[in-house]
């Protein structure tokens, strides 16, 4: 089984790389002519565009962040009729990934959605839905999302346990399938995201998933300026990955840390410090990168943000920049019903063993001194960021016993911010 990718610049879609997966072997290298074309443009900051073959017992790395996940995912094994595992991903990125998050495509995904909308004729030129149609998860909504089979609104393309659609205002503010929205009428790309499960709980994490974000927004941490919203118990979440401009969608390369530390497969858990280490080979100005970091992780431990995973951390190219994409996914994620322990930890490098004390973490970072330094001032000044937090939580409409629950974490990071 083979596949092609394609690459979105200068606002066409370029061929790149040929992937061939066969008994077990994975093999892939550009394409001559894009890799004399577009050196500057690679698949992945870990993979230089150059004329190699690689060849690995599983796909590149970066190719994971294409995988169907979660909804999208279970609805898609239906359809190609094949059991779960490891071995449905490539055959799930060949029919799944025609228009991911980022901006990466596989041209057999593209055929795939094509004749999927072949056969619902009625899928196409639908008069878009109201944010009211798809809160209220209306009639109309219904038979949208399965005209679109999943597949128009995007679930495929975008990872996560959620179940989301990929939806995109046109010019008269109302919603369609991204996928099936011509470029030249999209305003605005959102992420519709529902909750996890049925439970109390579930629904609970994504009503407060807005608030959450809005209190990153005002500590100062990197949010995306238009903020997510809840609607009924549905989070719009307006993308960082795609701007409108002049009529035209410019998709900015995305990608998780999962991807640039070379993470094959899911449920990879590498020490942050190897996260770390990995966000500064391939940011613009990694002393900067590293303090943004920290600071989100000083945030989770004291909002109890626990699914921190390695896919839940991205960088992206912003007008040549790179950088850690603003905060998505940041929740009160110890609500979970599965129960979800804080994911990635400070291990220290040669022991392994954890560590849980930032000044600790900074005196085993492997960083000139000097920017040692530069990081306890920022953490200490954040300290007094986090003294706010107790109000902050109110202000912007956390619940109360979650605001109860986080004053032991909270007091907890003031003191060792304070301590630096
Ligand atoms: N605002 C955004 N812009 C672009 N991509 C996003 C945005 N928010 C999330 N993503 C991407 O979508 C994926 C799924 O979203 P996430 O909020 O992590 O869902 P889940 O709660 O199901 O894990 C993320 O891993 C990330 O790649
Ligand atoms: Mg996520």
């Amino acid at each position: 089984m083979n596949c092609t990718l394609q690459i979105f610049l200068d606002d066409r879609w370029v061929d790149c790389a040929e992937i061939e997966f066969n008994g077990g072997l994975c093999q892939w290298n550009h394409l001559v002519a894009y890799a004399l074309e577009h050196p500057d443009a690679p698949l992945s900051l870990a993979e230089p565009v150059d004329m190699d073959i690689r060849a690995a017992r599983t796909m590149p790395a970066f190719l994971y962040d294409l995988v169907p996940q979660g909804a999208g995912r279970r609805f898609l094994l239906g359809q190609l009729q094949l059991p779960d595992g490891p071995d449905a991903d490539f055959p799930l990125i060949c029919a799944g990934a025609f228009n991911p998050v980022g901006r990466i495509r596989v041209a057999e995904a593209v055929d795939y959605l094509e004749k999927h909308l072949a056969r619902h004729p009625n899928a196409r030129d639908l008069p878009g839905l109201t944010i009211d149609d798809v809160a209220g998860r209306s009639a109309e909504f219904a038979e949208r999302m399965h005209l679109h089979g999943m597949l128009g609104t995007g679930t495929t393309g975008v990872q996560g346990a959620a179940p989301k659609y990929l939806l995109t205002h046109d010019r008269a503010g109302l919603l369609h399938g991204d996928a099936v929205l011509p470029d030249g009428d999209a305003t605005q790309h959102l992420i519709v995201k529902l909750p996890r499960g049925n439970s109390a709980a579930d629904h609970k994490v994504l009503r407060n998933e807005a608030a959450y974000m809005r209190v990153a927004a005002e500590l100062g941490i990197r949010t995306h300026m238009d903020l997510p919203t809840l609607h009924g118990d549905v989070l719009l979440i307006p993308r960082f990955d795609r701007i409108v401009r002049g009529g035209k969608v410019v998709r900015l390369h995305q990608e998780s840390v999962a991807s640039i530390l070379g993470l094959s497969g899911f449920d990879r858990r590498p020490s942050l410090f190897d996260v770390t280490a990995a966000i500064r080979r391939v940011v613009t100005d990694p002393a900067a990168e590293t303090l943004e970091f920290i600071k989100r992780d000083v945030l989770n431990l004291a909002m109890r943000n626990t699914d921190n995973h390695a896919r839940n951390t991205a960088v992206q190219r912003v007008d040549g920049q790179v950088q850690l994409t603003p905060l998505f996914d940041f929740a009160p994620m110890y609500l979970d019903p599965e129960g979800i322990a804080r994911t990635l930890r400070w291990y220290r490098p040669n022991t392994q063993v954890e560590l849980t004390n930032w000044a600790d973490v900074l005196v085993a970072l492997p960083v000139p001194d000097s920017e040692r330094q530069m990081l306890a001032r920022g953490l200490n000044q954040f300290a007094v960021q986090i003294e706010r937090l107790p109000d902050v939580l109110e202000e912007q409409g956390v619940d109360h016993d979650i605001i109860k629950f986080l004053a032991l974490s909270v007091d907890a990071q003031v003191r060792q911010l304070q301590a630096l």
